[in-house]
């Protein structure tokens, strides 16, 4: 039976004309990444509140958790811009993406029917879910809240859920480098390798009286 590789030479030699992408010649084991490759942001679980589909979710839906409707009460809790590029493993930017963002408020509650931790307060001035679309230069911003604590998850986290033109949906977390006790002791963050932990982890600014903000580039590949 003829390799990959065979076949491949084959066809170049036989003039056939390749066009084949990075991603389908690594799947088919005839590329390998570089050193000088960016590493793919770590896959992880997208848990029990992914929000539902419901009127809430389709009216407030912008890049500000933080102010659920203009002009009114700002969300209990600590203010953090997050923020951060799509891009490939080349680093180059993906326009187009869309990158949806949901959380717990201050006080550890998701506004999600399956979140049974009934005894910490729903803030109905956080929107609880956000979506971006990356413009040219791959950006995306969240102004939002550090999220609370919650029984089974023993680090501050925000989920977020990526889907690209060119690749596969990734589903992620972000953990804040502001509270690495917390995050040592969650069983998720844990489970990843320390360089995958750092990839994942946003490095906290504090600037004085303003938000805190911090950066969550995603790589996708
Ligand atoms: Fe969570």
């Amino acid at each position: 039976m003829l390799s990959n590789r065979r076949i491949f030479l084959q066809m170049l030699s036989g003039g056939i004309a390749v066009a084949l992408p990075g991603w389908s010649l690594a799947k088919s084991g005839l590329w390998t990444p570089n050193d000088e490759e960016l590493p793919l942001t770590p896959a992880q679980t997208e848990g029990p509140f992914y929000p539902e589909t419901t009127i809430e979710k389709q009216l407030f839906n912008d890049t500000d958790l933080a102010q659920k409707i203009a002009g009114h009460e700002i969300a209990k809790g600590q203010g953090i811009v997050v923020s951060g590029v799509v891009k490939d493993r080349k680093g180059r930017p993906l326009a187009g993406s869309v990158v949806e963002a949901w959380q717990a408020c201050a006080a550890g509650r998701y506004n999600h029917s399956k979140d049974n931790n009934v005894t910490a307060l729903l803030d109905n001035n956080f929107q609880f879910w956000g979506r971006a679309i990356t413009g040219e230069d791959g950006k995306y911003s969240f102004n939002t809240i550090v999220p609370g604590l919650y029984p089974g998850r023993m680090g501050r986290h925000i989920h977020f859920r990526i889907d690209t033109k060119e690749f596969k949906r990734l589903t992620t977390q972000c953990y804040f480098s502001e509270y690495p006790e917390d995050n040592a002791k969650d069983g998720i963050y844990k489970q990843l390798n320390p360089k995958d932990r750092d990839l994942v982890t946003v490095q906290v600014d504090k600037p004085a009286g303003k938000p805190w903000s911090g950066s969550f580039n995603i790589v996708v590949g």
